[in-house]
């Protein structure tokens, strides 16, 4: 069994929407219920804990009414994405995995979620991912100054799984010290040089929804799903 912890606190910056984009609809449907319930109907996951802002509980907690599963937790989430997760896992109980997922990544498959289980099991550690299509470059100030090998470059998504303490104590640390990253494994990486954390190649259909024309795949990718299930 393993807890999850969904980041929903996010204000959607980029989405120039006055709705924070884990709320706006899919067919009539809003996109963090698409993503609950993935989760929800997977056997081996025995909580769900949910970061959200104070303003957003009433709207979460409507959602998750409708969903059939017993052991939601809604929390408040933090001024960044990461402080959002670490309220999360300050209230999971004692499960000795922990899988990571942003609420605006409704198109996850459950093969995906359980394959980052079983990796993080065997090894403690555990992302999904896509190979990167683009060339990648550092830049500075405008200016080209490197290209890295594309073949080792991976697009990271979510989830993220991770044996509990593992991450929990990496939380723990780069808050103290004030560090911070955009995903979790960055913080394991740093804390815990010696985790192996392995990779899944996932699919690029596991996209995040973050701007506007992110929502225009994201009803194609639904229409595609629900076709295949027909
Ligand atoms: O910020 P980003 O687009 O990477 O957001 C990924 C996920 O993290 C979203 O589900 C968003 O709601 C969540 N988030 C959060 N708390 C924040 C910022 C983002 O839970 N302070």
């Amino acid at each position: 069994m393993f807890s999850v912890v969904i980041p929903a606190a996010g204000i959607g910056k980029r989405m120039n929407s006055t709705r924070p984009k884990q709320f706006l609809e899919i067919n009539s449907k809003p996109i963090l219920a698409y993503t609950l319930e993935k989760f929800s109907k997977i056997k081996v996951v025995s909580e769900i804990v949910i970061s959200t802002s104070k303003d957003c509980f009433s709207e979460v907690e409507q959602i998750v009414s409708k969903i059939s599963f017993i052991n939601f937790k809604i929390v408040e989430g933090g001024k960044e994405r990461q402080d959002s997760v670490f309220n999360g896992l300050k209230a999971c109980k004692n499960q000795d995995f922990i899988l990571v997922h942003d609420g605006v990544r409704p198109f996850v498959n459950e093969n995906e979620i359980l394959e980052v289980f079983k990796k993080a099991q065997e090894l403690g550690g555990a992302i999904l991912a896509v190979k990167v299509k683009d060339t990648i470059k550092f830049g500075e100030n405008g200016l080209v100054k490197e290209t890295p090998n594309r073949e080792k470059l991976w697009s990271v998504q979510t989830p993220q799984g991770f044996r509990f303490e593992v991450l929990f104590e990496a939380e723990r640390k780069a808050k103290e010290q004030n560090f911070y990253s955009t995903d979790e494994s960055a913080l394991v990486e740093k804390y815990f040089p010696s985790q192996k954390i392995g990779i899944i190649e996932g699919s690029y259909s596991n996209i995040k929804i973050t701007s506007p024309e992110d929502l225009i795949l994201a009803e194609k990718l639904l229409q595609l799903s629900m076709n295949s299930e027909q």
